[in-house]
């Protein structure tokens, strides 16, 4: 793929209006940039085929269900839950309850913050992943000069919350956004719970709820001259339990469902929860943590917000012993403390795959 694109690639040496030190923003807004630098060309992996349209629907859970005092709705909504964590690990969560108006304000104040002059975002330029904030552009950890066509902001937001004063307004709006998220996330981490088979509270105490740590994530993908060539975020699977993720109506996540590749069309004000990482541990293996990706056009800026809700820092997380025991399944992964599973990250193998156990 990177061959096609000979002789009409433009660097910071061929092209003077091409910054050294770049977002993906201040990328695209450089003159005349009719295609996009050779170090945004990504070549695919074999795995990694062109999406379709899915010709089946995303599952649809309804939230209100599961607050409902009727106990045959809900447990309803809780087969319907584990349902779509078992085949799909993926869903899309309505009458969640967050007003519709919060959900537009917190994609406006990520937008702001995108607009910021360069020097004031690149306050928190860093490569170190325990930055409470930190802005930066995507980086392929395997191949250092190699970029997605993405750049992000990250604020950890609990059990501290952490305070940028510029764009006014933006913390405020996303302190609140994500407090609705997390109550909302603990209430379906005990329907989950029960979906298991486990206590209503399993995973609140054992993984710690009280103190679990929330990221806020914003995503900027600018329009791409060449989106076929660029990718927005490559095929990952989420760290935490449930990852929170809402977008500007401008499309381009993409997951992976019985090794095939499908845009997500998400209804308006839903939420797009995937399962993740830990709950593919504490579940043994039930609920799979689902590859996804985001790709880009060529015509519309979009912003998607992602917002992690993972145990606490300190937590050892292992797959639910009741689990283990009823299935009468070793354990799958070894238990390793949620900081450490964080760390990993820096080698840019799956995470995952350090965790798995293999069996003779
Ligand atoms: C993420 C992510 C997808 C998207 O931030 O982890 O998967 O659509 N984002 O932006
Ligand atoms: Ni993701």
């Amino acid at each position: 793929m990177a061959a096609a694109t000979q002789g009409l690639v433009q660097t910071a040496e061929t092209n003077p209006h091409v910054p050294k030190r770049t977002t993906v923003k201040a990328l695209v807004e450089s003159p005349a940039l009719m295609s996009i630098p050779s170090n945004y060309s990504y070549t695919r992996y074999p795995n990694e085929s062109d999406a379709s349209d899915p010709d089946e629907t995303l599952p649809t859970i309804d939230f209100s269900l599961l607050t409902s005092r009727d106990p045959l709705q809900r447990s309803k909504v809780i087969q319907d839950l584990n349902k779509a964590c078992q085949d799909w690990g993926f869903f899309m969560l309505v009458n969640h309850g967050v007003p519709e108006s919060l959900m537009k304000a917190v994609v406006d104040v990520c937008k702001e913050f995108f607009n910021l002059p360069m020097e004031e975002k690149m306050k928190f330029a860093d490569k170190d992943i325990w930055k409470p904030i930190r802005f930066g552009t995507g980086v392929d950890v395997k191949v250092e000069k190699f970029y997605f066509w993405r750049d992000f902001i990250k604020v950890f937001v609990h059990p501290q919350f952490h305070f940028l004063n510029e764009p006014k307004g933006f913390s405020e709006v996303s302190g609140e956004y994500c407090k609705r998220t997390r109550e909302v996330a603990r209430e379906l981490l005990q329907g989950i719970s029960e979906a298991l088979g486990l206590e209503e509270n399993y995973i609140e105490k054992a993984m710690d709820l009280e103190s679990g740590f929330q990221l806020f994530a914003a995503n900027l993908y600018p329009p791409c001259p060449q989106p076929e060539l660029a990718m927005g975020i490559p095929a990952h699977t989420d760290h935490g339990l449930l990852t929170f993720l809402i977008e500007n109506e401008i499309g381009g996540l993409q997951i992976e469902h019985n090794g095939k590749w499908f845009h997500v069309n998400p209804l308006p004000n839903s939420f797009l929860v995937n399962t993740a990482d830990h709950l593919q541990v504490l579940s043994n293996g039930k609920y799979k943590s689902i590859r996804h990706r985001a790709v880009v056009n060529n015509k519309d800026t979009r912003i998607s917000i992602a917002v992690p809700h993972g145990p606490s820092l300190d937590t050892v997380v292992s797959p639910a012993p009741k689990l283990v025991e009823s299935e009468s399944r070793p354990a799958a992964y070894m238990p390793m403390k949620y900081k450490d599973y964080l760390n990993l990250q820096l080698d840019g193998k799956p995470c995952l795959d350090h965790i798995q156990l293999t069996f003779t």
